[in-house]
């Protein structure tokens, strides 16, 4: 029997309101916020579809939780407002258009700030002094939490101004990453509850009804708003306000950026993006508001979020879909993998459609079962993996998945899982040759092992059903470009069972040459650091095998050529630069220069800074050039490098010549 919409907005109106309780009272989540969102999003669907449904207590209906009984409820001032969000930059240039409409379309100056996962707070000064300190609550009135936060260290109870200030001022408490660890580590230890997440973890430390707790628990704060700035003399601007604040003695971010035009705002939040995990603190997205007060007063607001600031949001990495199938795929030693088969849904910046189960244990352990609703999770280049079954949402009918325990064609398919790695972006990078293609190419009998790819002809691709002229040339321009390679890539390529990237790197530093290597024994194989014996066995014996020394000759005679690698450890006395890549590059990705870079002992790294020698900009650079030149570091166009990496140049001689 199917429910009927009305049951089903009950039990989700339900469910919403336990689980807004259990975070905003309990600060103990019962349901993560991806799960969260799924049935929220579906009550709102419901009750579009029927209004008749629609009841005023709705969890659709209120904002965030309402104040907790335990603490005193107080009236704000003014409103704590919340903030609009966007999710990508069609959004984010949205809401750039409708502050040009108000700024006679001219370039608008942000500020950007991060947005920091905590819990926002209001305190208030009178005569200097910290009188007051209340939650958000529900926007307009919040909790009196003054004796708590008169606990923290960071927040100043007097203020170092001359004259006495009365002032109220806003801004987010939470616990900086490692502080948020051992919280956790302490929690474990004196077998008390452990924290999910920093923003949780500092919610309840806030509302703890004894402050001694609060005051135990190494919480801080970071002031982001001074309320009525443009009362005080000199203040036009949100960044003076700011300035204003630490000059008081409030601690404010020392991450905030300035950006005139949506182009430079949008490269810093880039650049955000890429800092996220070296920041000391956890951030959900960055906060953009418009710096100049009048602009923003005269945006206003809208509802509960002000016009004039706007939240972009990071792409979620965990989101809810549901297994259509789970198919075992065989990899490329063989081994069968269990792959669940998704709905397709978006996360972590790209849209997914299979995740891995890893194997049998972690099917059993985690349960799955076709047709159930899963947390699926995604974060930058690792493999999409299933989190967690939904369990509440799982069809009472479904069974415990199978497995089989072989498959038919096995020998074929593990060849083909070979060819997709030799390929991959991380090996051989062949650009244009996926997992279709080469399946293909293996049906055809066109390719049997790796070199056979090197003689493929434009009249074999173009002989292939759906494969055009211009995608055959394309892919001919790949493969061809493939053979200039490095020789870690290669040995990564090979697939030998257990030597993944960093292992590659070392083999090929330490024997620079794949002779050397492949008549290296055991014991030498086992002197070099993270190579066990088993490991050591695994590649003497694919080298010895006469099957594989036959296709490295084949390789060879295709074509294929690496520069001989240098030893790191030996090239750390003569050269040591560091340098950092930006823009495009119009010979090598981005990958290969860094790593070409590496064998001539310069080391690449992400960010600007003093310490660093120079800058290799391509094209479309961007930021990082205008801060490099302020920095007065050395700039290196791609033809500067190419002189380098061909050895008609030394870095030092690069060097003097701009001097
Ligand atoms: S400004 C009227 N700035 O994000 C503007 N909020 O989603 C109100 N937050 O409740 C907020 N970092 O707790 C602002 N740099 C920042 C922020 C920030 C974190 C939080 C704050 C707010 C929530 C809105």
């Amino acid at each position: 029997m199917t429910e009927s919409p009305s049951d089903r907005a009950i039990w989700l109106r339900t469910k919403l309101d336990e689980a807004n309780r259990a975070y905003h009272e309990f600060d103990d989540p019962i349901i993560d916020d991806a799960e969260f969102d799924t049935l929220f999003n579906e009550l709102i669907l419901l009750e579009k579809h029927h209004p008749e449904l629609l009841v005023d207590s709705s969890p659709t209906q209120r904002v965030g939780g309402s104040p907790s009984k335990k603490f005193l409820s107080l009236k704000h001032s003014t409103p704590m407002l919340s903030l609009s969000n966007v999710f990508d930059p069609e959004g984010f240039f949205s809401f750039c258009d409708r502050i040009e409409q108000s700024s006679a379309n001219e370039p608008v100056e942000f500020i950007v700030e991060p947005k920091l996962d905590g819990l926002a707070i209001s305190l208030m000064y009178e005569n200097s002094k910290l009188v007051q300190a209340l939650t958000r609550g529900d926007g307009v009135t919040g909790e009196d939490v003054t004796e708590n936060v008169m606990t923290i260290k960071a927040v100043p109870r007097t203020l170092t101004s001359k004259a006495p200030l009365n002032i109220e001022v806003r801004g987010e408490i939470y616990f900086e990453k490692d502080d948020f660890e051992s919280l956790n580590a302490r929690q474990s230890k004196l077998g008390q509850k452990i924290f999910v997440n920093s923003r949780n973890a500092a919610a309840g430390t806030l509302r703890q009804l004894d402050p001694k707790i609060t005051g135990s628990r190494p919480l801080t704060i970071c002031i982001y708003a001074l309320v009525n700035a443009n009362s005080i003399q000199n203040i036009t601007r949100q960044s003076e306000s700011l300035k204003f604040l630490r000059s008081v003695g409030f601690k404010t971010s020392n991450d905030t950026e300035l950006a005139t035009g949506r182009a430079s705002a949008l490269a810093v939040f880039r650049d955000f993006e890429k800092r996220r995990d070296n920041l000391p603190y956890d951030i959900d997205g960055v906060v953009f508001k418009v710096n100049d007060l009048r602009l923003q007063e005269s945006l206003g607001s809208v509802a509960r979020a002000p016009r004039w600031a706007t939240a972009f949001k990071f792409a979620p990495d965990e989101e809810v879909t549901r297994v259509l199938a789970i198919d075992v795929q065989v990899g490329r030693t063989g081994v069968l993998t269990p792959v669940a088969r998704l709905e397709p849904v978006f996360v972590g910046g790209a849209t997914i459609t299979n995740a891995t189960l890893h194997n049998m244990d972690e099917i059993m352990r985690k349960d799955v079962r076709v047709q159930d609703t899963v947390v699926v999770r995604r974060a930058g280049d690792v493999i999409p993996e299933v989190v967690r079954v939904v369990l509440s949402a799982r069809k009472p009918n479904s069974l415990p998945y199978q497995m089989p325990t072989d498959v038919p064609d096995r020998a074929r398919l593990t060849r083909i899982a070979q060819l997709i790695h030799f390929c991959s972006r991380q090996a051989m990078n062949i650009d244009g040759l996926g997992d279709k293609l080469i399946q293909q190419f293996v049906a055809n009998k066109l390719i049997y092992d790796f070199a056979d790819i090197y003689k493929l002809t434009e009249a074999d691709l173009i002989a292939l059903p759906r494969l055009g002229e211009k995608s055959a040339r394309n892919i001919l321009t790949a493969i061809n470009s493939s053979k200039d390679t490095t020789l870690p890539r290669l040995i990564f390529a090979l697939g030998i069972n257990g030597v993944g990237h960093a292992t590659a790197q070392s083999l090929a530093e330490e024997f620079a040459s794949l002779e050397d290597l492949g008549q290296a024994s055991t014991i030498e194989l086992e002197e070099i650091p993270d190579i066990g014996p088993v490991l050591a066995g695994n590649i003497a014996e694919w080298f010895a095998t006469p099957a594989n020394e036959l296709l490295l000759n084949n390789l060879v005679e295709a074509g294929l050529v690496w520069p001989t690698p240098v030893k790191v450890k030996t090239i750390k006395h003569d050269v040591k630069l560091t340098c950092v890549i930006t823009g495009t590059f119009s010979e090598l990705p981005r990958e290969l220069l860094k790593e070409r870079l590496n064998t001539k002992g310069i080391r690449v790294v992400s960010a600007l800074s003093k310490n660093v020698d120079f800058l290799v900009t391509g094209t479309k650079a961007g930021s990082k050039l205008k801060k490099a030149k302020e920095l007065g570091l050395h700039i290196f166009r791609e033809g500067d490098v190419r002189l380098l990496l061909n050895d008609e140049i030394s870095a030092d001689q690069l060097l003097k010549n701009q001097q």
